[in-house]
């Protein structure tokens, strides 16, 4: 078997004229030419915008609220990533889909403009989840600290200029979220905040919970809404070994750098940023975000 270590620490390559993590990057024709089915639903983000919490909260949904059934096993199995690649380490999302029952649940960070158009042809369902760029810049840096397939960040002052740059793995952040924003208005995407659901977390299930059942045709009760509420919650993945990456083998990613499920918070930001470094970031966010309607929350 193919030993991954020359993949890691790599800069990122490029495809369709997108930053890939090296190792994806690779073989991209396997992307291009997946397949997929009209009942496969799709959890879209730009990294560390809530994919993990988002993909249980959709398992569990389609899975009755049955925690039990979740832990049967890792999320990395039950909600694959399309483009994730370790050779020799772990499987590949497109081998691990291709034998999975409908339906199936997709994870992946492509940008609209380069998903297969097999997804779009299929009318596949989407939920994209946004997070604040600040908040997604800071939780970006301390994965690329502790996962070995991206290029080490630098420091942070230099980690977010090439963050605004969109000289990151996914490129731009800024295209991202307004690729989906757009999409959206011709396609089933329903999408939600990072910061809607964090919000109302603490004190009853958030209404995006029951957005999702809806968007997928479930129909819970108010005691199942509450399980997903209490499963999904920062503490109880955090400390679930099926939701935490704890299986990820330590050389590809090293929990004691920075764990997979930091602080789960909006604002850590605060704790990042200079008074400078905000002023300009502030500056580029509202240049690179005009001539749209999208907003964030930084705080709640
Ligand atoms: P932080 O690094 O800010 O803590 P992704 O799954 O897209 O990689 O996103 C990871 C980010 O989501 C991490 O953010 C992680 O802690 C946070 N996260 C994961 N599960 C969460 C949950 N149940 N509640 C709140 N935040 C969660």
């Amino acid at each position: 078997m193919a030993n991954p270590d020359p993949y890691l620490r790599q800069p990122c390559l490029t495809v369709h004229g997108i930053p890939m993590v090296n190792a994806f990057a690779l073989n991209w024709e396997r992307i291009d030419s997946f397949q997929s089915r009209p009942d496969d639903i799709m959890v879209v983000t730009f990294p560390k915008s809530g994919t993990t919490w988002v993909s249980e909260i959709v398992d569990m949904v389609l899975k009755g609220a049955d925690p039990e059934k979740c832990k049967q096993d890792d999320i990395l199995n039950r909600v694959p990533m399309m483009e994730f690649v370790a050779p020799g380490k772990m499987p590949a999302g497109t081998d691990q889909l291709e034998v999975m029952a409908s339906p199936r649940i997709i994870k992946t960070h492509i940008p609209a403009d380069i998903l297969p158009k097999t997804f779009w042809e299929n009318r596949c369902k989407m939920i994209y989840v946004g997070r604040n760029a600040k908040d997604v810049a800071v939780s970006y840096y301390h994965f690329d600290l502790m996962n070995k397939f991206q290029p080490h960040p630098g420091t942070w002052a230099q980690y977010l200029e090439e963050f605004m740059a969109g000289r990151v793995a996914y490129g731009s952040w800024y295209n991202h979220v307004k690729g989906y924003w757009e999409r959206r208005k011709d396609h089933p995407i329903l999408y939600l905040f990072y910061e809607d659901l964090k919000e109302v977390m603490d004190w009853g299930p958030p209404p995006e919970i029951a957005k999702v059942a809806q968007f997928l045709g479930q129909e819970l009760s108010e005691t199942a809404l509450d399980t997903i509420t209490r499963h999904t919650s920062f503490e109880a993945m955090r400390d679930n070994p099926t939701t935490n990456y704890s299986k990820v083998p330590s050389d590809l990613m090293d929990h004691s750098v920075s764990p997979f499920m930091r602080k789960g918070t909006t604002g850590d930001w605060k704790n990042h940023f200079t008074v400078a470094q905000n002023e300009r970031f502030d500056q580029d966010y509202a240049q690179k975000m005009s001539g749209t309607d999208l907003r964030f929350r930084t705080q709640i």
